[in-house]
């Protein structure tokens, strides 16, 4: 009888390590087959997801004997964690296994928008060469203002200084006596209003839900980058189009959407939106995090299993 249900990817290597002592069922499409799903879980102790699985309602109810849930990456807001207390199960996530990945998404894209070069490609392969029209800016010097000082903003903000940045933080809820790893902290207002870089990373939640919207982007430089790799829903997709397309912002990066997975209806909100960089949710996700987070998931849903934790 099964034990584990794995619903989406997961690195082959830590798939072997739970087969070689666990009867594993692991189906990447899973989370798209409701129906299947919820005849799978019916008898099993573990389950694991990544963000497309919503461990909740029906799914939840079906899985009654359920003891552990792995998320392989850090955002839980696809799991009812106050149902899951409630009935003892226990929810592991790979925190800190992805960050980096997070963190070079953010740099990354930051120079490339700051740079400009991203959008040579179409004007090149038009024929043109516009290179009296393309004078992008170095990211040293730039200030980088990050909504939010969790993990992987204090991570972000390492790299951003090694790169000769200044960089600034809001974050309300870091607890009294903390450091700030040296970090100027500013109201979210004076953030958004001299950062050249902004970087969003906070949780989903009633009060982060649209925290940058209309009234946000009126405070941004008109030159600045925003970054958001975090949660879709914080940031206000049609508040974000129109800023960049009044020239009201210098570029942006997406890595996460209101609706996800982004459909073709749900991008055309983006049709012919400047400096705009779409990615689809893939900022913690490569080859070395796929190994670190399904690694590290794997190890604690077994110890979870077997009692060690
Ligand atoms: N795109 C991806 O592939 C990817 C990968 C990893 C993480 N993420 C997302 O990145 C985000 C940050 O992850 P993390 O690991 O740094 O989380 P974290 O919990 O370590 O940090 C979140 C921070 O947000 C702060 N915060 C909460 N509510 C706030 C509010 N209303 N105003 C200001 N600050 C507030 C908290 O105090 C905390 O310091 C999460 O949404 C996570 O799901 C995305």
């Amino acid at each position: 009888m099964t034990e584990i249900v794995i619903t989406e990817f997961m690195d082959e290597a830590a798939v072997a390590a739970l087969k070689a002592r666990y009867i594993v069922h692991h189906d990447p499409e899973l989370f798209g087959k409701p129906d299947e799903l919820a005849r799978l879980v019916a008898d099993i102790p573990a389950l694991i997801v990544r963000n497309q699985t919503q461990v909740r309602g029906e799914v939840l109810a079906a899985a009654k004997n359920l003891k552990v849930v792995g998320r392989l990456g850090v955002g839980l807001d696809n799991i009812d964690m106050e149902a899951c207390s409630a009935r003892g199960i226990k929810v592991f996530p790979a925190t800190g296994a992805n960050s980096l990945s997070v963190v070079e998404y953010v740099i990354g894209t930051a120079m490339t928008l700051l740079r400009g070069a991203y959008f040579a490609n179409a004007a090149m392969l038009a024929g043109e060469f516009p290179k009296t029209r393309l004078i992008g800016r170095e990211i040293a010097g730039k200030r980088m203002g990050l909504v939010g000082f969790g993990a992987i903003a204090r991570d972000a903000a390492r790299h951003a200084r090694a790169l000769g940045m200044t960089v600034a933080a809001y974050d309300p809820y870091v607890p009294a006596g903390d450091a700030w790893n040296g970090i100027e902290k500013l109201e979210l207002d004076a953030l958004l209003s001299t950062s050249d870089v902004i970087s969003i990373h906070l949780p989903l939640t009633p009060e982060t839900r649209g925290l940058i919207g209309k009234a946000a982007f009126a405070r941004m430089k008109p030159d600045a980058i925003l970054i958001n790799a975090a949660r879709g829903g914080i940031m206000d997709e049609a508040a974000l189009v129109a800023a960049l397309k009044g020239g009201r912002l210098g570029g942006a990066a997406l890595d996460v959407f209101e609706q996800e997975p982004l459909k073709a209806d749900g991008a055309k909100i983006f049709a012919g939106t400047p400096n705009l960089i779409l990615t689809p949710h893939i900022a913690g996700n490569t080859v070395e995090s796929n190994g670190r987070v399904s690694g590290l998931v794997a190890e604690r849903v077994m110890a979870a299993l077997e009692g060690r934790a």
